[in-house]
């Protein structure tokens, strides 16, 4: 759980997995019930959410005949990531919402680094760079065989990565995601994306529901003691400055 002190007030849920593990229908699925429910939603993607990250999504996933490098590809990712970062996700975490977003810094981890073999280290760098130390309160990695997920046409896009890319390469991005699930059982709660749709859901919806039972208390619990300071008493210079010292 991550209120910065008691000022961030939203939850940080992000939700990954290989090629085809079906997570854009599980993030709004997840919203969906959410929203029913009564909590306030955003849901966003990677790369994209914003003008910038849409148009450098456009470079990174359709613009073949530009052959970028596995270095400039982390770093176009991170730029979306920034953009996005500054532009939606942290304004909403401030508003208190729930944001779900559908990949994130862990996507980067898992194509650039265990796929495509740049170092972790380094692309650990990058990320502090665009995003500073904000982590996701609940990762939910959607894992499936690599060529079953290949297989899948959900009627999307068909990104660089799944037409020019070895299927080696997908199977190093999948064993990446279960291995930073291993390394963080704290945040990553695996699930099987072999079932249907409806129990993928729930399954999702299991992971989510206690943390964010969770995050109620602690912020109940924070409003009691008066260390939640309301979103609109906090000015956007001082969140600014807040973000500069992450
Ligand atoms: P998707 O959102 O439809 O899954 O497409 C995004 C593609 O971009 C997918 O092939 C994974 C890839 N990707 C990376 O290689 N690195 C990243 O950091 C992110 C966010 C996505």
């Amino acid at each position: 759980m991550h209120l910065d002190g008691g000022r961030r007030r939203g939850f940080f849920l992000t939700l990954e997995g290989p090629e085809g593990s079906g997570k854009s229908t599980q993030a709004r699925r997840l919203a969906a019930t959410l929203t029913a429910a009564g909590r306030r939603c955003v849901v966003t993607r990677e790369p994209g959410g914003t003008a910038l990250g849409e148009a450098v999504r456009q470079i990174l996933l359709h613009s073949v005949e530009l052959s970028p490098v596995p270095a400039a590809d982390a770093l176009l990712f991170n730029a979306a990531r920034a953009q996005l970062v500054a532009e939606v996700i942290e304004p909403a975490l401030w508003r208190g919402e729930v944001v779900i977003c559908d990949r994130f810094a862990d996507s980067t981890l898992a194509y650039q680094g265990y796929g495509a073999g740049q170092p972790l280290e380094a692309l650990r760098s990058l990320q502090q760079l665009a995003v500073g130390d904000l982590t996701p309160d609940l990762t939910v990695l959607i894992d499936v065989p690599v060529e079953e997920g290949l297989a899948r046409k959900d009627g999307g896009e068909t990104t660089r990565f799944e037409e020019r890319v070895e299927v080696a390469f997908h199977r190093r991005v999948r064993e990446g995601f279960l291995a930073l699930a291993a390394a963080d059982p704290a945040r990553f709660v695996v699930v099987d994306g072999l079932h249907t749709l409806d129990l993928v859901e729930a399954a999702v919806l299991r992971a989510a529901e206690p943390r964010l039972a969770a995050w109620d208390e602690l912020r109940a619990v924070e409003s009691r003691r008066g260390t939640t300071v309301p979103s609109a008493l906090v000015s956007e210079p001082d969140r600014g400055s807040l973000r500069m010292k992450r």
